[in-house]
C-alpha cells in the first residue's frame, strides 16, 4: 500500500486534535469530477446491494453541491438528521487516541483529500470519497450510530489496556466489512464494500468467502487483509443486535482471554463458528464498469 497520509505528529495547519481546516474552495474541478464520477458510479450500483439506511442516508449527500462535499454545508444538514454527528477534517490516518475521542463527542474524522483519478475503480488508501460516501449515510441509523460512540468510548479503554489491536478487529469486520440481513436479504452496510463495488459484490454474491454470523470474541482473534479483498465476512442480524452486543459483552474479559491465544487466520474455520446459510445475493446486469469489476 502506497500510503502517504501517514502522520506520527500532526503536520503543518493541524490542530492538536487532528482537525484541520476543509479549505474546500482549494479542491480543483478534476477533483470535483473525480468526486461525481465516484458517486454517480457508487450510487448507480448499489440499489439491491447496500443496506436500506445506507441507500436512504445517500440523500444526505445528494442534498449538498454536486462533488467533493463542502463539510460547513454537509454538516448542516447531516448534525439534525443523525442526532448530532458532524464531519471534521482530517490529514488521513490519525492515532487510535484522537480518532476514537473524535468518535465518543459524534465527530467522524474524514480524509481531506481525494484520491487521483488513476484510482478511481480502486483508492490506494482511504481517501475522502471512502470516508464521506462509505460511512457518512450510515450515521442515520440511530443503533449503528449509538454503536460508534459505544466503540469510541471503547477505543479509549482499549488503549489504556494496550488491546486496541483487538478492537480494531471489530472495526474492520463491522464497520468496513460488514454484512446485514435486512428481509431476508444479506446486504451491505461496511464503508469498505460501500466505497468499492468490486468488494461489494464479491462479499454479497460470491460462494468464495466465508459468512459467519457476528461473535465479537470471534471477530476480535480474526486478523485481515489490507491489500486484497476479505476472505471472511461477518453478518450481523440488525444494528439493534450489534449495538446490544458491544453493550453487554465485556471487551476486557476478551481481551484477557485471547492475549495469549494464536489469532485465526482470514481463511479458516473455528469450532463454534455459526455459518450464514442464507441466500447470496444475485449478480445483476448493469452498467459495463460493473461487469469489469465482477471480474476482478
Ligand atoms: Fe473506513
Amino acid at each position: 500500500m502506497a500510503a502517504k497520509h501517514i502522520f506520527d505528529t500532526p503536520p503543518a495547519g493541524v490542530a492538536a486534535d487532528w482537525t484541520m481546516d476543509q479549505n474546500w474552495r482549494a479542491f480543483t474541478p478534476a477533483q470535483h469530477a473525480t468526486w461525481r464520477t465516484l458517486f454517480d458510479q457508487q450510487s448507480a450500483a448499489l440499489g439491491g446491494y447496500a443496506c436500506r439506511d445506507f441507500l436512504r442516508g445517500l440523500d444526505i449527500l445528494r442534498a449538498v453541491e454536486p462533488g467533493v462535499p463542502d463539510f460547513a454545508a454537509l454538516n448542516r444538514i447531516l448534525k439534525p438528521a443523525t442526532g448530532g454527528w458532524e464531519i471534521v477534517a482530517v490529514p488521513g490516518w490519525i492515532p487510535n487516541r484522537p480518532f476514537f475521542e473524535h468518535l465518543t463527542n459524534k465527530r467522524f474524522p474524514a480524509a481531506n483529500f481525494v484520491r487521483p483519478p488513476d484510482q478511481i475503480g480502486y483508492s490506494e488508501e482511504p481517501d475522502m470519497f471512502h470516508d464521506i460516501f462509505g460511512h457518512v449515510p450510515m450515521l442515520t441509523n440511530p443503533a449503528f450510530s449509538e454503536f460508534l460512540v459505544a466503540y469510541g468510548q471503547a477505543g479509549l479503554r482499549a488503549e489504556a489496556m494496550g488491546a486496541a489491536d483487538f478492537l480494531g478487529r471489530l472495526w474492520l469486520y463491522t464497520v468496513e466489512f460488514g454484512l446485514v440481513v435486512e428481509a431476508g436479504e444479506l446486504r451491505a452496510f461496511g464503508g469498505g464494500l460501500l466505497s468499492s463495488y468490486a468488494e461489494a459484490l464479491r462479499s454479497l454474491t460470491s460462494a468464495e468467502p466465508r459468512r459467519i454470523w457476528l461473535d465479537i470474541e470471534r471477530v476480535m482473534r480474526t486478523q485481515y487483509h489490507f491489500d486484497e479483498f476479505q476472505r471472511v465476512y461477518f453478518v450481523v442480524e440488525s444494528f439493534e443486535a450489534l449495538l446490544r452486543a458491544t453493550e453487554e459483552t465485556d471487551f476486557a474479559g476478551i481481551y484477557a482471554r485471547i492475549a495469549d491465544q494464536a489469532a485465526i487466520a482470514p481463511e479458516d474455520a473455528f469450532p463454534g463458528d455459526r455459518a450464514y446459510e442464507g441466500p447470496l445475493q444475485p449478480v445483476r446486469a448493469g452498467p459495463a464498469f460493473m461487469k469489469e469489476a465482477a471480474r476482478r
